[in-house]
């Protein structure tokens, strides 16, 4: 039987748009900016995109182009009878473990579309009230889980009917929706009185909140997440790929499709946020205990609530069925294993994995026995902090070293035979990514920040 493929260039495009464009970029980026200092923030970020997740991109795209396999095959088929399968592995299980709590918020936004429909936002008059009613939600025994099991069973249905007739379909018709909702709440934004405040909280510098250091490794570790980097997703799609393909520009495009959504994200929230004289609260927050107040609050309210969770809910599911196909991909090429079985099987341990997860707020959110953190927080600091960079460090450092710069680069000439960049991204992909990377983890790990204050009280 032969493997599957892509229907049309577009097709990628839109799915690995899809998988990048997610929660991440809908809540995470928002708040992070205003938190580091706003348009500086920004600016990092856009850096760190351009240097690092750009070529890391390219990277492990061309690397599932070139094998035609999942992750674990296609490091063992450049690299036989090496241990280098093992990165191949641990992307594998980085999608489990971000794929167990992330289906959990994608059923908060599921049930927030069922919130917004039935007007229970009307109630909400200030952000206290939302956000004791998110908590109530969040701790009670079973819903949250049926939520979760619910999001997961559509992620399973998509991805159970392959990749033309499931993941392409569905995505086709699921990032333009995205869009258009996206443009509506950004006309409705821009459109409030007062939005001009929120404009400026988002995009004017704030160097007083900026720190070296610390920002450009939260926006570098962000820029992994949010580009769907290190776990092999980027991999997976791209192993569905034709040759004739252009890599280098596909991957800009989806770069730039990702960064564009943020941006948009960010400024259709913080107008509508400041515009209603609200605080930009942090975290989860800012989404489910603010903007429930905001749509109460301004006209037209209640169609942009509802079109916001369905937004929300949309960006989430294209992003869980990439990391699902992550996991699906290894069993069907490595096991055999006919798709369906594969993803009734795992789509099912990763929904049962998941349930700890769910109950993280409620029964279970005094049961901090994972280094101190709920099993969900533990969940989203492993897979965003240190497993995610880590796959992305392995992956970089294999395909600038082991496999070779030359040999990519040449993989990529396939469907591109100029590729200009060439010189500039073997570079990138051989000493920026892999030492920017090993900042962010020995960063996480507290040796960095030990070294500079061991430094600075030597000198
Ligand atoms: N990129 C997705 C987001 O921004 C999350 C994700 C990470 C998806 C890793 C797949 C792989 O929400």
């Amino acid at each position: 039987m032969g493997r599957e493929t892509w229907g049309s260039r577009i097709g990628f495009i839109l799915a690995a748009a899809g998988s990048a464009i997610g929660l991440g970029n809908v809540w995470k980026f928002p708040y992070k900016a205003g938190e580091s200092g706003g348009a500086a923030f920004v600016l990092v970020y856009l850096l760190c995109i351009a240097f690092v997740g750009l070529s890391i991109m390219i990277a492990e795209i061309i690397m599932g182009r070139s094998t035609q396999l999942d992750m674990v095959g296609g490091f063992r088929k450049l690299s036989p009878g090496s241990p280098w399968f093992l990165a191949g592995a641990l992307g594998i299980a980085s999608g489990f473990v971000i794929l167990s709590y992330y289906s959990v918020v994608g059923g908060w936004t599921l049930a927030y579309i069922c919130k917004a429909a039935a007007f229970r936002f009307a109630a909400f008059h200030d952000p206290a009230e939302a956000g004791a009613s998110f908590e109530r939600f969040t701790a009670h025994p079973v819903l949250p889980v049926a939520c979760h099991a619910l999001f997961m069973a559509l992620c399973m249905y998509i991805v159970a009917r392959g990749v033309r007739g499931g993941i392409e379909r569905w995505n086709n018709i699921l990032m333009p929706a995205l869009f258009l909702l996206l443009l509506a709440l950004l006309v409705r934004g821009l459109t409030l009185p007062g939005a001009g405040e929120g404009l400026a909280f988002f995009l004017r510098p704030d160097f007083s909140k900026f720190h070296w250091g610390r920002t450009t490794l939260v926006a570098l570790g962000h820029a992994f997440f949010s580009l769907s980097l290190g776990m092999g997703a980027m991999f997976t799609y791209g192993s569905y790929l034709s040759p004739d393909v252009n890599v280098p520009r596909a991957s800009f495009y989806i770069v730039l499709l990702d960064t564009a959504i943020s941006m948009l994200a960010g400024v259709a929230i913080f107008t509508a946020v400041f515009a209603m004289g609200l605080r930009p609260d942090a975290g989860p927050g800012l989404v489910f205990h603010t903007l429930p107040v905001v749509f109460t609050l301004m006209p037209g309210g209640y169609v942009f609530g509802v079109v916001f969770f369905v937004l929300l809910a949309l960006a989430a599911l294209t992003s869980a069925i990439s990391l699902l196909e992550v996991v699906c991909a290894y069993f069907v090429d490595e096991r055999r294993w006919p798709r369906r079985t594969a993803v009734l099987r795992m789509g099912t341990l990763i929904l049962l994995l998941g349930v700890p997860a769910a109950l993280s707020f409620g029964p279970l959110a005094g049961a901090k026995i994972f280094f101190g953190r709920t099993f969900f927080d533990f969940e989203d600091v492993l897979s965003s902090n240190y497993m995610l960079p880590f796959g992305g460090l392995l992956l970089s450092i294999f395909v600038g070293w082991v496999w070779g710069a030359d040999r990519a680069v040449e993989a990529c000439r396939i469907g591109n035979p100029r590729f200009r960049s060439a010189r500039l991204w073997a570079f990138a992909i051989r000493y920026l990514a892999p030492l920017a990377v090993a900042a962010i983890i020995l960063h996480q790990l507290e040796i960095l920040p030990r070294v500079g204050a061991l430094l600075a009280g030597g000198g």
